[in-house]
Formats: C-alpha cells, structure tokens, sequence
C-alpha cells in the first residue's frame, strides 16, 4: 500500500503536520469525516486513538462517532498493520479447500489472532473475501505475493523466508 511509504518517510511531528492540513482542508465542509479518516489512514496507516481524538475536537464531531464509522467501514482499521500483511481468503472455493487449518496453522505460527499484529509489528493477520485466484484454493497474500494450493505444512516455511 501507498500508505506503508508514506509510514517510513514521515516522522511522528510530519505526521502531525500534514494531518493538521487534511483537517484544515475539510473544515466546514459538509460530509468530511469520512474523507478525513481515509487520509488520516494513508498518512498513519491506521487511525490511532490519539488521531481519532485530535479529529473529533477539530472537525467538533463526538468520539464516539467517529469509532461507529471506523468500525462500520471494512477499509478503516484500528490496528497497525504489519511490515508484512497476510491476507487468507476465505471465499467459499477457499474455504472449501481447507482455509481455516491455514488460518488456524498461522494463528499458531504467529501467536496471534486474525485481525491482529505481532508485537513486533512485523505480522498482522486478515482472512479476506474472494481474491479471484479460486483456481489456486485455498490461497493467501503476503503483501502482495500471491501463494496458492496451500497446506498447513507449507505455511512455516513460507513465514521463515520473511523472518
Ligand atoms: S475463494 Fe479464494 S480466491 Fe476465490
């Protein structure tokens, strides 16, 4: 993702400054939230609390709102992504070819849960719809390599060549 750039050239006080600008941008317009949150996540790659907080006083809109629409919309996340992001489709010719022991089998590998990231933000887990590569069942991402006819055995070493 475009995001994952901009997360490694900017530091902590840019970050703050170009977010600084997209709300000055939007203020006032009818419908910003929605917009505002989308390029918050593109400078941060996640909408962290302390971002959610400082655009709820800005743009004068309750926090809680703000938690309903990142939650409600499936391209917001609340959670940092990892360095490498693993996506398990879990469409049905997917499923059907044994998705959730590679989903399982990952759980275990990582020691975490779908939709988290290891400690070291260097793995996060998503089980995703249909990735259009049914023929290749059951398939996972890791960014944006693309390992298909997977089986739980294989799912070490694909992790190790990332480790
Ligand atoms: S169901 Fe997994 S790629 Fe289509």
């Amino acid at each position: 993702m475009e995001t994952k750039t901009n997360q490694k050239i900017l530091n902590d006080e840019e970050k703050l400054k170009k977010l600084k600008e997209v709300i000055e941008k939007y203020k006032g317009t009818k419908g910003a939230l929605i917009p505002v949150l989308q390029e918050a996540q593109s400078i941060y790659g996640y909408l962290p609390l302390d971002v959610q907080k400082k655009i709820a006083q800005e743009l004068d809109v309750p926090l809680s709102e703000i938690y309903g629409v990142a939650t409600f919309y499936s391209f917001f996340t609340l959670k940092p992504k990892g360095k490498y992001q693993i996506k398990v489709c879990l469409g049905t010719a997917c499923y059907v070819k044994g998705a959730a022991s590679i989903l399982e089998e990952l759980k275990e590998q990582l020691n975490i849960g779908v939709g988290d990231v290891t400690p070291d933000l260097k793995f996060s887990l998503d089980g995703v719809r249909c990735v259009g590569s049914c023929g290749l069942a059951p398939v996972m991402f890791i960014n944006d390599e693309v390992y298909g006819r997977l089986t739980p055995d294989k799912i070490k070493g694909i992790l190790d060549k990332y480790k």
